[in-house]
């Protein structure tokens, strides 16, 4: 009987394992790195998003931007607190490079540096 359930135990554990990985693809840029090539500093990439002066092509990498933050996991804070803040912001991108009405509002919530920063950031 024991074994039995040892068994059952194993084989839940690998099955959740393997869905974990088919549904959530490893990030290929770190947040380190897209928090400094996207984010930081007065001129950055998202500043002129918030701005609304991003051209089509900046939208789509600010996109892929923000698709790769989703995929990533942060040293600090809860996943469903990064995983809210992550996707708002990866919706809100997608809704500017759409054109979509309200885009530029949603943006603008969910960029909001020091609200991440305050869970999500390593001291
Ligand atoms: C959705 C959450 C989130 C938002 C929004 C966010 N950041 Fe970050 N940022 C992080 C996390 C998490 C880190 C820590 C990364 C690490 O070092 O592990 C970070 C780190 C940084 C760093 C340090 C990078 C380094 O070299 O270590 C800078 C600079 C930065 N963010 C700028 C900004 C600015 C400016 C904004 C707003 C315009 C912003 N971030 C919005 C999550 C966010």
């Amino acid at each position: 009987m024991q074994r039995h359930f040892k068994f059952l135990a194993l084989s839940l554990a690998t099955a959740a394992l393997t869905a974990g990985c088919a549904t959530k693809p490893k990030p290929s840029q770190s947040i380190e790195h897209i928090m400094e090539a996207g984010f930081k500093g007065k001129e950055s990439l998202s500043a002129k998003v918030s701005k609304g002066e991003a051209s089509a092509a900046e939208l789509t990498s600010m996109v892929d931007f923000t698709y790769q933050l989703t995929l990533n996991t942060p040293s600090k804070g809860d996943l469903k607190s990064w995983a809210e803040k992550s996707t708002a912001l990866h919706a809100a991108a997608k809704s500017l490079a759409a054109n979509q009405p309200g885009a530029l509002d949603a943006w603008k919530a969910a960029v909001n540096c020091k609200a991440c920063h305050s869970v999500h950031k390593p001291d």
